[in-house]
């Protein structure tokens, strides 16, 4: 394990210490020396590959009330859903292009565990892909039928490790966030994590606990993105994440998590962070697979890519963009 030094800080990566995470990111001074860090970590780790997955939003409904999401259960907007056929068809078509389906949407009882279920096995015999979850928190039965059906991955943020403002954006608690995260990973998904970065409220030291919770609960994968005020929520005039920021607590979580899939994150790519993001220390990115008629309502916040390319062309593209930073896409 490594010890890194970044000016006055020391970055113990076998015994990482919150207050040196925290002071790391609040000094700009080194920056250049950790994003070097970073991509080193990586380029070490994956080469020079970067994996490139497809996601299908297939549902906007949501029953949850996160003050941050375009989504919630309060927001008057239209609401779409696919149906099981039109999301099989669909992931079908993906993993064509794509080695990776990830699942997406809102949390929307409407699909029972035996209906998702359903789904994920009729995709797994037709495609030879691997199939990711991101449907938010369900009990440890409706996730087992998932599991036991062929789900291999689930995503599921915890969003931001300070207990109190976890709360207080969400109204409910971030223990049933980390029980759900403990189940996923208990059943045998490879779990996935992340947080936000820049929420109202948030310090140096709530980022430090941030990544300090990934390595705790063992996620394999983070999405870390910068927080994106979507106007018409009670929190749209708040200031959005910082992108540098945002850069530095990847970079930090490419150190303190050597092997795990960070993708440039969509809510970064918004930010223009996607080239930065990727020499240092992101490894994966997620491109839209959502069929052409949903994309302008999957409105999480504001600025999503929601152009119409066919996928094949839209991975070409992908590939030649990574091929002038020297980065091969998987
Ligand atoms: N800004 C940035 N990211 C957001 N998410 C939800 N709302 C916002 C926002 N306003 C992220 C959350 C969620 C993922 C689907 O999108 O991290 O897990």
């Amino acid at each position: 394990m490594a010890k890194y030094e970044f000016g006055k800080y020391r970055l113990d990566t076998e015994k990482p210490d919150a207050t040196a995470i925290a002071a790391i990111l609040a000094d700009g001074s080194t920056d250049d020396i950790l994003f070097a860090a970073a991509n080193a970590v990586k380029a070490r780790e994956y080469g020079n590959l970067v994996f490139v997955r497809g996601i299908i939003e297939f549902s906007n409904y949501c029953r949850c009330s996160c003050a941050y999401c375009g989504l919630n259960a309060g927001m008057k907007m239209t609401r779409y859903r696919m149906t099981p056929d039109e999301l099989v068809e669909a992931a079908v078509e993906t993993a064509r292009v794509y080695r990776t389906v990830i699942l997406q949407s809102g949390e929307d009882l409407y699909y029972t565990a035996d209906m998702l279920a359903d789904i994920v096995a009729r995709i797994k015999a037709r495609a030879n892909c691997a199939v990711t979850l991101s449907i938010g928190e369900r009990s440890l039965e409706e996730y087992k039928k998932i599991r036991e059906a062929g789900g291999d991955r689930f995503l599921l943020k915890h969003e931001t490790a300070d207990a109190a403002l976890y709360q207080s954006l969400h109204g409910v608690l971030l223990d049933s966030r980390l029980q759900a995260q403990r189940m996923l990973k208990a059943l045998g998904f490879e779990l996935g994590g992340g947080f936000m970065v820049g929420l109202p409220g948030q310090t140096d030291m709530t980022l430090a606990n941030d990544l300090l919770t990934l390595r705790r609960e063992g996620v394999v994968m983070a999405g870390i993105g910068p927080f994106i005020a979507h106007p018409d929520t009670s929190i749209g005039q708040a200031a959005d994440g910082d992108a540098h920021k945002t850069l530095k607590v990847l970079a930090l979580a490419r150190l303190l998590l050597p092997r795990c899939h960070l993708p440039s994150t969509t809510a970064l790519n918004v930010k223009g962070g996607m080239k930065d993001a990727l020499l240092c220390g992101a490894n994966v990115i997620m491109q839209k697979a959502t069929p052409y008629e949903y994309r302008k309502l999957y409105d999480i916040y504001p600025g999503r890519d929601a152009k119409d390319v066919p996928l094949k062309e839209q991975f070409e593209e992908l590939e030649q963009r990574l091929a002038g930073l020297g980065l091969r896409a998987e």
